[in-house]
Protein backbone atom coordinates (compact mmCIF):
# COMPACT_ATOMS: atom_id res chain seq x y z
CA UNK A 1 0.00 0.00 0.00
CA UNK A 2 1.63 3.17 -0.71
CA UNK A 3 0.41 6.67 -0.50
CA UNK A 4 3.12 8.54 -2.20
CA UNK A 5 1.20 10.24 -5.41
CA UNK A 6 0.02 12.62 -2.25
CA UNK A 7 -3.14 14.57 -2.88
CA UNK A 8 -1.78 17.57 -0.70
CA UNK A 9 1.12 19.50 -0.35
CA UNK A 10 2.49 19.06 3.63
CA UNK A 11 3.24 23.18 3.55
CA UNK A 12 -0.12 23.83 2.53
CA UNK A 13 -1.46 21.41 5.25
CA UNK A 14 0.75 22.81 8.24
CA UNK A 15 -0.60 26.90 7.21
CA UNK A 16 -4.01 25.42 8.62
CA UNK A 17 -2.13 25.11 11.94
CA UNK A 18 -1.42 28.72 12.18
CA UNK A 19 -2.83 30.67 15.36
CA UNK A 20 -5.59 33.01 14.84
CA UNK A 21 -4.41 36.03 17.36
CA UNK A 22 -6.85 38.47 16.59
CA UNK A 23 -10.82 38.80 17.38
CA UNK A 24 -13.02 40.55 15.17
CA UNK A 25 -16.24 40.64 13.83
CA UNK A 26 -17.61 42.10 9.98
CA UNK A 27 -20.18 41.63 7.33
CA UNK A 28 -18.32 39.37 4.48
CA UNK A 29 -18.23 41.02 1.80
CA UNK A 30 -17.14 38.09 -0.30
CA UNK A 31 -19.88 35.88 -1.70
CA UNK A 32 -20.00 33.18 -4.53
CA UNK A 33 -23.36 32.18 -5.79
CA UNK A 34 -26.32 33.11 -3.57
CA UNK A 35 -26.86 32.77 -0.27
CA UNK A 36 -30.26 30.66 0.42
CA UNK A 37 -33.12 32.86 1.30
CA UNK A 38 -34.34 30.22 3.61
CA UNK A 39 -30.80 29.05 5.04
CA UNK A 40 -31.68 31.49 8.21
CA UNK A 41 -28.97 31.16 11.48
CA UNK A 42 -26.03 30.89 13.35
CA UNK A 43 -23.52 28.21 13.02
CA UNK A 44 -21.28 27.82 16.00
CA UNK A 45 -17.90 26.58 15.75
CA UNK A 46 -15.40 25.63 18.38
CA UNK A 47 -11.30 24.69 18.46
CA UNK A 48 -7.87 25.52 18.87
CA UNK A 49 -7.40 29.34 18.14
CA UNK A 50 -3.79 29.22 19.78
CA UNK A 51 -1.03 27.11 18.33
CA UNK A 52 1.48 28.50 20.17
CA UNK A 53 2.75 30.84 23.48
CA UNK A 54 4.84 33.32 21.90
CA UNK A 55 6.28 31.20 19.32
CA UNK A 56 6.90 28.39 21.43
CA UNK A 57 4.25 25.78 19.67
CA UNK A 58 1.42 23.60 22.14
CA UNK A 59 3.06 19.95 21.72
CA UNK A 60 -0.34 18.91 20.13
CA UNK A 61 -3.36 20.94 18.49
CA UNK A 62 -6.14 20.06 21.21
CA UNK A 63 -4.19 21.83 23.35
CA UNK A 64 -5.12 24.89 22.17
CA UNK A 65 -7.06 27.40 23.83
CA UNK A 66 -10.63 27.44 22.52
CA UNK A 67 -11.59 30.20 20.17
CA UNK A 68 -15.59 30.22 19.35
CA UNK A 69 -16.75 31.19 15.51
CA UNK A 70 -20.30 32.43 14.66
CA UNK A 71 -20.90 33.01 11.28
CA UNK A 72 -24.60 34.01 11.22
CA UNK A 73 -27.25 33.83 7.70
CA UNK A 74 -29.64 36.15 7.63
CA UNK A 75 -30.99 35.51 4.09
CA UNK A 76 -28.80 37.59 2.05
CA UNK A 77 -26.06 38.42 3.92
CA UNK A 78 -23.42 36.20 6.38
CA UNK A 79 -21.67 37.70 9.62
CA UNK A 80 -18.58 37.06 10.86
CA UNK A 81 -17.46 36.34 14.96
CA UNK A 82 -15.28 35.11 16.23
CA UNK A 83 -13.84 34.99 20.26
CA UNK A 84 -11.33 33.28 22.62
CA UNK A 85 -12.81 31.59 25.68
CA UNK A 86 -11.37 33.33 28.27
CA UNK A 87 -10.99 31.07 30.92
CA UNK A 88 -8.60 31.63 33.99
CA UNK A 89 -5.91 29.60 32.24
CA UNK A 90 -6.11 31.62 28.73
CA UNK A 91 -6.42 34.57 30.86
CA UNK A 92 -3.03 33.67 32.90
CA UNK A 93 -0.97 32.70 29.61
CA UNK A 94 -2.36 36.09 27.53
CA UNK A 95 -0.79 37.90 30.59
CA UNK A 96 2.77 35.98 30.87
CA UNK A 97 2.86 35.58 27.13
CA UNK A 98 3.96 31.48 27.97
CA UNK A 99 3.10 28.46 28.25
CA UNK A 100 2.04 28.34 32.21
CA UNK A 101 -0.37 24.40 31.77
CA UNK A 102 0.67 21.20 30.80
CA UNK A 103 -1.53 19.86 27.97
CA UNK A 104 -3.11 16.74 28.49
CA UNK A 105 -2.44 15.35 24.69
CA UNK A 106 0.77 16.65 23.85
CA UNK A 107 2.01 19.95 25.75
CA UNK A 108 4.85 20.25 28.37
CA UNK A 109 5.36 23.30 29.97
CA UNK A 110 9.57 24.70 29.38
CA UNK A 111 12.06 23.58 31.84
CA UNK A 112 12.10 19.33 30.79
CA UNK A 113 10.47 16.97 33.54
CA UNK A 114 11.61 18.94 36.50
CA UNK A 115 9.50 22.14 35.27
CA UNK A 116 6.41 19.34 34.79
CA UNK A 117 6.65 17.13 37.50
CA UNK A 118 3.66 16.33 39.88
CA UNK A 119 2.10 19.61 38.32
CA UNK A 120 -1.09 17.68 37.83
CA UNK A 121 -3.32 20.67 37.12
CA UNK A 122 -5.81 21.17 34.69
CA UNK A 123 -6.46 24.05 32.48
CA UNK A 124 -10.13 24.12 31.03
CA UNK A 125 -9.51 25.24 27.33
CA UNK A 126 -12.96 25.21 26.47
CA UNK A 127 -12.30 24.21 22.54
CA UNK A 128 -14.00 21.24 21.71
CA UNK A 129 -17.50 22.09 21.10
CA UNK A 130 -19.87 24.65 21.45
CA UNK A 131 -23.93 24.05 21.85
CA UNK A 132 -26.76 26.15 22.29
CA UNK A 133 -29.85 26.21 24.42
CA UNK A 134 -32.71 28.67 24.28
CA UNK A 135 -30.43 32.13 24.73
CA UNK A 136 -27.87 30.11 25.96
CA UNK A 137 -24.12 28.91 24.70
CA UNK A 138 -22.07 26.79 25.89
CA UNK A 139 -18.07 26.59 24.80
CA UNK A 140 -17.39 22.55 26.26
CA UNK A 141 -14.29 20.67 26.87
CA UNK A 142 -14.80 17.20 28.53
CA UNK A 143 -11.98 17.10 31.47
CA UNK A 144 -13.66 20.01 32.63
CA UNK A 145 -17.47 22.12 33.27
CA UNK A 146 -18.91 24.04 30.21
CA UNK A 147 -18.20 27.52 30.23
CA UNK A 148 -21.53 29.79 29.30
CA UNK A 149 -20.48 32.05 26.48
CA UNK A 150 -23.20 35.29 25.26
CA UNK A 151 -24.50 34.10 21.65
CA UNK A 152 -24.64 37.60 20.85
CA UNK A 153 -21.08 38.85 21.73
CA UNK A 154 -19.09 35.59 22.44
CA UNK A 155 -18.52 36.82 25.65
CA UNK A 156 -17.15 34.43 28.45
CA UNK A 157 -19.61 34.77 30.86
CA UNK A 158 -17.70 32.05 33.36
CA UNK A 159 -17.65 28.04 33.98
CA UNK A 160 -21.57 26.80 34.18
CA UNK A 161 -22.52 25.63 37.49
CA UNK A 162 -26.22 24.83 36.04
CA UNK A 163 -27.61 26.25 39.30
CA UNK A 164 -24.97 24.57 41.62
CA UNK A 165 -25.87 21.07 39.71
CA UNK A 166 -22.74 20.48 38.76
CA UNK A 167 -19.95 20.82 41.15
CA UNK A 168 -16.59 22.02 40.45
CA UNK A 169 -14.66 19.19 39.18
CA UNK A 170 -17.03 17.29 37.63
CA UNK A 171 -16.86 16.98 33.95
CA UNK A 172 -19.23 17.30 31.13
CA UNK A 173 -19.06 16.03 27.79
CA UNK A 174 -17.86 17.91 24.64
CA UNK A 175 -20.48 15.16 22.45
CA UNK A 176 -24.12 15.87 24.25
CA UNK A 177 -27.04 14.82 21.44
CA UNK A 178 -29.60 16.91 21.05
CA UNK A 179 -32.89 14.81 21.29
CA UNK A 180 -34.64 15.95 18.39
CA UNK A 181 -38.12 14.52 20.10
CA UNK A 182 -37.90 16.43 23.64
CA UNK A 183 -35.22 19.42 22.44
CA UNK A 184 -33.01 18.45 25.73
CA UNK A 185 -29.54 17.88 25.10
CA UNK A 186 -28.68 14.59 26.65
CA UNK A 187 -24.81 14.26 28.21
CA UNK A 188 -22.41 12.48 30.33
CA UNK A 189 -19.83 12.80 32.49
CA UNK A 190 -16.69 10.73 33.74
CA UNK A 191 -14.65 10.06 36.40
CA UNK A 192 -11.78 8.10 35.09
CA UNK A 193 -10.20 5.46 37.32
CA UNK A 194 -9.88 1.71 37.98
CA UNK A 195 -13.41 2.05 38.32
CA UNK A 196 -14.67 5.12 36.48
CA UNK A 197 -17.99 6.39 37.38
CA UNK A 198 -20.40 7.43 34.51
CA UNK A 199 -22.93 9.91 35.22
CA UNK A 200 -25.87 10.62 32.71
CA UNK A 201 -27.06 14.26 32.47
CA UNK A 202 -29.66 16.20 30.86
CA UNK A 203 -30.22 19.67 30.01
CA UNK A 204 -33.69 20.57 29.17
CA UNK A 205 -35.55 23.05 26.96
CA UNK A 206 -35.43 25.34 30.14
CA UNK A 207 -31.37 25.31 30.51
CA UNK A 208 -31.60 23.54 33.46
CA UNK A 209 -29.42 20.57 34.32
CA UNK A 210 -30.66 16.65 35.56
CA UNK A 211 -29.01 13.96 36.66
CA UNK A 212 -30.74 10.64 35.64
CA UNK A 213 -28.11 8.32 37.03
CA UNK A 214 -25.03 7.31 37.86
CA UNK A 215 -22.96 3.97 37.82
CA UNK A 216 -19.72 2.52 38.95
CA UNK A 217 -18.38 0.85 36.11
CA UNK A 218 -14.64 -1.67 36.05
CA UNK A 219 -11.77 -0.81 34.36
CA UNK A 220 -10.41 3.04 32.73
CA UNK A 221 -12.62 4.39 30.64
CA UNK A 222 -11.75 7.15 27.73
CA UNK A 223 -14.92 7.74 26.46
CA UNK A 224 -15.13 10.83 24.10
CA UNK A 225 -18.92 10.66 22.95
CA UNK A 226 -21.51 8.10 23.43
CA UNK A 227 -24.64 7.16 21.02
CA UNK A 228 -28.30 8.35 21.84
CA UNK A 229 -31.40 6.69 21.33
CA UNK A 230 -34.65 6.23 22.90
CA UNK A 231 -34.10 3.82 25.39
CA UNK A 232 -30.39 3.35 25.29
CA UNK A 233 -27.00 5.19 25.73
CA UNK A 234 -24.43 3.67 24.49
CA UNK A 235 -20.18 3.78 25.23
CA UNK A 236 -17.68 2.47 23.39
CA UNK A 237 -15.17 1.55 26.58
CA UNK A 238 -11.67 1.36 24.66
CA UNK A 239 -9.33 -1.01 25.52
CA UNK A 240 -7.11 1.54 26.57
CA UNK A 241 -4.32 1.00 29.49
CA UNK A 242 -3.53 4.72 31.62
CA UNK A 243 0.09 3.75 33.30
CA UNK A 244 0.24 7.49 34.92
CA UNK A 245 3.45 7.05 36.01
CA UNK A 246 5.40 9.18 33.24
CA UNK A 247 2.46 11.89 33.74
CA UNK A 248 3.16 12.22 37.32
CA UNK A 249 6.96 12.25 36.88
CA UNK A 250 6.37 14.91 34.06
CA UNK A 251 7.96 12.52 31.42
CA UNK A 252 5.35 12.50 29.45
CA UNK A 253 1.60 14.49 29.24
CA UNK A 254 -1.72 12.46 30.60
CA UNK A 255 -2.76 11.65 26.75
CA UNK A 256 0.76 10.21 26.00
CA UNK A 257 0.56 7.75 29.12
CA UNK A 258 -2.74 5.76 27.09
CA UNK A 259 -2.37 3.09 25.62
CA UNK A 260 -4.61 0.39 23.75
CA UNK A 261 -4.78 -2.97 25.48
CA UNK A 262 -2.79 -5.60 22.96
CA UNK A 263 -5.41 -8.28 22.11
CA UNK A 264 -8.47 -7.11 24.29
CA UNK A 265 -11.66 -7.01 23.17
CA UNK A 266 -13.59 -3.72 23.48
CA UNK A 267 -16.81 -3.11 25.03
CA UNK A 268 -19.89 -1.55 24.62
CA UNK A 269 -21.43 -0.33 27.71
CA UNK A 270 -25.10 0.14 26.92
CA UNK A 271 -26.66 2.17 29.90
CA UNK A 272 -31.09 1.05 29.94
CA UNK A 273 -33.39 4.66 30.85
CA UNK A 274 -33.08 3.33 34.39
CA UNK A 275 -29.06 2.85 34.23
CA UNK A 276 -29.11 -0.98 33.90
CA UNK A 277 -26.27 -2.04 32.20
CA UNK A 278 -25.78 -4.38 29.80
CA UNK A 279 -22.15 -5.39 28.28
CA UNK A 280 -21.03 -6.76 25.35
CA UNK A 281 -17.41 -7.29 23.68
CA UNK A 282 -16.71 -6.85 20.21
CA UNK A 283 -13.07 -6.83 17.78
CA UNK A 284 -10.80 -4.72 19.80
CA UNK A 285 -11.25 -0.66 18.12
CA UNK A 286 -10.92 2.80 19.58
CA UNK A 287 -13.29 4.72 18.86
CA UNK A 288 -13.33 8.70 19.31
CA UNK A 289 -16.94 9.31 17.58
CA UNK A 290 -20.13 7.84 16.67
CA UNK A 291 -22.08 8.81 13.50
CA UNK A 292 -25.80 7.93 15.25
CA UNK A 293 -27.76 4.83 16.57
CA UNK A 294 -30.97 4.02 16.73
CA UNK A 295 -33.58 1.16 17.59
CA UNK A 296 -35.48 -1.15 14.74
CA UNK A 297 -36.97 -4.28 15.00
CA UNK A 298 -36.07 -5.04 18.45
CA UNK A 299 -32.67 -4.56 17.49
CA UNK A 300 -30.23 -1.52 18.69
CA UNK A 301 -27.96 -0.03 15.32
CA UNK A 302 -24.72 2.18 16.47
CA UNK A 303 -22.22 3.88 14.13
CA UNK A 304 -19.44 4.46 14.76
CA UNK A 305 -15.56 5.54 13.45
CA UNK A 306 -13.95 2.83 14.59
CA UNK A 307 -9.40 2.64 14.60
CA UNK A 308 -7.67 -0.48 15.03
CA UNK A 309 -5.39 1.18 17.49
CA UNK A 310 -5.21 4.27 19.63
CA UNK A 311 -3.96 7.02 17.02
CA UNK A 312 -1.83 8.60 19.39
CA UNK A 313 1.51 10.92 18.67
CA UNK A 314 4.38 9.11 19.71
CA UNK A 315 6.22 11.50 22.45
CA UNK A 316 8.33 13.92 21.18
CA UNK A 317 7.45 14.32 17.91
CA UNK A 318 5.82 17.31 16.32
CA UNK A 319 2.53 16.69 14.81
CA UNK A 320 2.79 18.99 11.94
CA UNK A 321 5.67 16.99 10.58
CA UNK A 322 3.32 13.59 11.25
CA UNK A 323 4.22 10.82 8.98
CA UNK A 324 0.95 9.61 7.50
CA UNK A 325 1.38 6.54 6.43
CA UNK A 326 1.78 5.65 9.96
CA UNK A 327 -1.08 6.96 11.11
CA UNK A 328 -3.85 4.41 11.88
CA UNK A 329 -7.08 5.19 9.31
CA UNK A 330 -10.59 5.44 10.45
CA UNK A 331 -13.32 3.45 9.08
CA UNK A 332 -17.20 3.52 9.65
CA UNK A 333 -18.92 0.81 11.15
CA UNK A 334 -22.12 -0.42 12.02
CA UNK A 335 -22.88 -2.45 14.97
CA UNK A 336 -26.02 -4.36 14.98
CA UNK A 337 -27.37 -5.36 18.86
CA UNK A 338 -29.35 -7.60 19.85
CA UNK A 339 -29.14 -6.24 23.80
CA UNK A 340 -31.07 -9.22 24.78
CA UNK A 341 -29.16 -12.13 23.51
CA UNK A 342 -25.97 -10.08 24.00
CA UNK A 343 -24.69 -10.67 20.63
CA UNK A 344 -23.55 -7.84 18.33
CA UNK A 345 -22.47 -7.87 14.46
CA UNK A 346 -20.37 -5.72 12.55
CA UNK A 347 -20.40 -4.54 9.42
CA UNK A 348 -18.10 -1.76 7.52
CA UNK A 349 -20.18 1.29 5.92
CA UNK A 350 -17.15 3.05 4.85
CA UNK A 351 -13.48 1.62 4.68
CA UNK A 352 -11.84 5.00 3.39
CA UNK A 353 -10.24 6.86 6.07
CA UNK A 354 -12.86 9.41 7.39
CA UNK A 355 -13.94 11.37 10.76
CA UNK A 356 -16.45 13.83 12.13
CA UNK A 357 -19.60 11.54 11.63
CA UNK A 358 -22.83 13.92 11.76
CA UNK A 359 -26.34 13.35 10.63
CA UNK A 360 -29.63 16.26 10.22
CA UNK A 361 -30.58 17.05 13.74
CA UNK A 362 -33.62 15.48 13.48
CA UNK A 363 -32.12 12.13 13.03
CA UNK A 364 -30.35 11.98 16.12
CA UNK A 365 -31.25 8.67 17.94
CA UNK A 366 -33.95 8.07 15.24
CA UNK A 367 -33.51 5.26 11.93
CA UNK A 368 -31.85 7.68 9.33
CA UNK A 369 -29.84 7.04 5.86
CA UNK A 370 -27.50 9.35 5.41
CA UNK A 371 -23.99 10.61 7.46
CA UNK A 372 -22.15 13.52 6.80
CA UNK A 373 -18.33 12.95 7.03
CA UNK A 374 -14.90 13.99 6.52
CA UNK A 375 -12.64 12.36 4.06
CA UNK A 376 -9.44 11.48 3.04
CA UNK A 377 -8.95 12.26 -0.97
CA UNK A 378 -6.52 9.31 -1.43
CA UNK A 379 -8.09 5.79 -1.64
CA UNK A 380 -5.84 3.83 0.80
CA UNK A 381 -3.59 4.79 3.81
CA UNK A 382 -4.13 8.01 5.65
CA UNK A 383 -3.91 11.79 4.68
CA UNK A 384 -5.33 15.19 6.07
CA UNK A 385 -9.59 15.30 5.52
CA UNK A 386 -9.89 16.74 1.99
CA UNK A 387 -13.43 15.36 1.26
CA UNK A 388 -16.52 16.36 2.39
CA UNK A 389 -18.75 12.93 1.71
CA UNK A 390 -22.93 12.25 2.09
CA UNK A 391 -22.97 8.08 2.44
CA UNK A 392 -26.19 6.85 2.10
CA UNK A 393 -25.93 4.02 4.63
CA UNK A 394 -28.67 1.90 3.00
CA UNK A 395 -27.15 1.33 -0.43
CA UNK A 396 -23.45 2.24 0.76
CA UNK A 397 -23.16 4.94 -2.28
CA UNK A 398 -21.35 7.81 -1.66
CA UNK A 399 -21.33 11.18 -2.93
CA UNK A 400 -18.69 13.71 -2.80
CA UNK A 401 -17.24 17.34 -2.61
CA UNK A 402 -13.29 17.44 -2.54
CA UNK A 403 -11.33 20.11 -1.87
CA UNK A 404 -7.93 18.36 -2.62
CA UNK A 405 -5.41 19.52 -3.33
CA UNK A 406 -5.15 23.02 -1.80
CA UNK A 407 -8.62 22.73 0.55
CA UNK A 408 -9.14 21.13 4.00
CA UNK A 409 -12.14 20.68 5.13
CA UNK A 410 -13.49 20.65 8.61
CA UNK A 411 -16.81 19.00 10.40
CA UNK A 412 -19.81 18.57 8.08
CA UNK A 413 -22.77 20.60 9.75
CA UNK A 414 -26.41 19.10 8.20
CA UNK A 415 -29.18 22.36 8.49
CA UNK A 416 -32.33 20.93 7.65
CA UNK A 417 -34.79 23.26 5.45
CA UNK A 418 -36.87 24.95 7.46
CA UNK A 419 -39.70 23.04 5.35
CA UNK A 420 -38.09 20.31 4.53
CA UNK A 421 -39.73 16.66 4.61
CA UNK A 422 -37.10 14.68 3.43
CA UNK A 423 -33.99 13.81 5.74
CA UNK A 424 -31.63 15.23 3.37
CA UNK A 425 -33.98 18.47 2.61
CA UNK A 426 -31.26 20.80 3.46
CA UNK A 427 -27.71 22.49 3.56
CA UNK A 428 -25.01 21.16 4.42
CA UNK A 429 -22.05 23.93 5.88
CA UNK A 430 -18.40 23.36 6.45
CA UNK A 431 -15.37 25.51 7.14
CA UNK A 432 -12.66 24.86 4.68
CA UNK A 433 -9.22 26.16 4.76
CA UNK A 434 -7.90 27.27 1.76
CA UNK A 435 -4.07 27.41 1.23
CA UNK A 436 -4.28 28.79 -2.47
CA UNK A 437 -5.58 31.98 -0.80
CA UNK A 438 -3.87 31.61 2.78
CA UNK A 439 -7.74 32.08 4.38
CA UNK A 440 -10.95 29.93 5.21
CA UNK A 441 -14.31 30.00 3.74
CA UNK A 442 -17.42 28.47 4.69
CA UNK A 443 -18.69 25.79 2.18
CA UNK A 444 -22.80 25.46 1.24
CA UNK A 445 -23.75 22.92 0.02
CA UNK A 446 -27.03 21.71 -1.23
CA UNK A 447 -27.18 18.32 0.76
CA UNK A 448 -29.51 16.70 -2.02
CA UNK A 449 -26.80 17.57 -4.86
CA UNK A 450 -23.93 17.09 -2.80
CA UNK A 451 -21.50 16.42 -5.61
CA UNK A 452 -22.49 19.66 -7.70
CA UNK A 453 -21.14 23.08 -7.24
CA UNK A 454 -21.81 24.95 -4.29
CA UNK A 455 -25.01 26.84 -3.62
CA UNK A 456 -22.35 29.82 -2.33
CA UNK A 457 -19.00 30.03 -0.90
CA UNK A 458 -18.87 32.42 1.66
CA UNK A 459 -14.79 33.75 1.88
CA UNK A 460 -13.51 34.66 5.30
CA UNK A 461 -10.49 37.59 5.18
CA UNK A 462 -8.45 35.36 7.13
CA UNK A 463 -7.70 31.76 8.22
CA UNK A 464 -9.64 29.84 11.20
CA UNK A 465 -7.30 27.04 12.57
CA UNK A 466 -8.62 23.42 12.12
CA UNK A 467 -11.90 23.29 13.95
CA UNK A 468 -13.46 20.32 15.76
CA UNK A 469 -16.91 20.48 16.57
CA UNK A 470 -19.95 23.19 15.94
CA UNK A 471 -23.63 23.42 15.34
CA UNK A 472 -26.09 25.42 13.94
CA UNK A 473 -28.92 27.05 15.52
CA UNK A 474 -32.13 29.04 13.66
CA UNK A 475 -31.63 31.58 15.73
CA UNK A 476 -29.85 34.27 14.25
CA UNK A 477 -27.64 35.92 16.81
CA UNK A 478 -27.39 38.72 14.37
CO1 LIG B 1 -15.03 14.97 19.13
Amino acid sequence: MSTSTSTFNRADWQQGYTSLATESSYWIEQVEGELPQSLQGTLFRNGPGLLDRNGVPYGHPFDGDGMVVAVTFTGDRAHFQNRFVQTPGYLAEQRADKILYRGVFGTQKPGGWIGNCFDLRLKNIANTNVISQGDRLWALWEAARPYRLDPETLETLGEEDFNGMLAAGQTFTAHPKLDPITGSWWGFGVQPGPRSVITLYEITQTGTLQQHWQRRVPGFCFLHDFAFTPNYQVFLQNPVNFAPLPYLLGWRTAGECLELKPNTPSKFLIFDRQGDLVEIETDSCFVFHHANAYEEGGRLIVDSVCYADYPKLEPGTDYKQVNFDQVVPGKLYRFIFDVERRTVERQPLLLRSCEFPTVSPRSVGQPYRYAYLGMIAQEQGNAPLQVLVKLDTQTGSVESQSFAPRGFIGEPVFVPHPESTAEDHGWVLSLVFDAARGCSKVVILDARRFGEAPVAVVYLRHHVPYGLHGNFTHRRWR
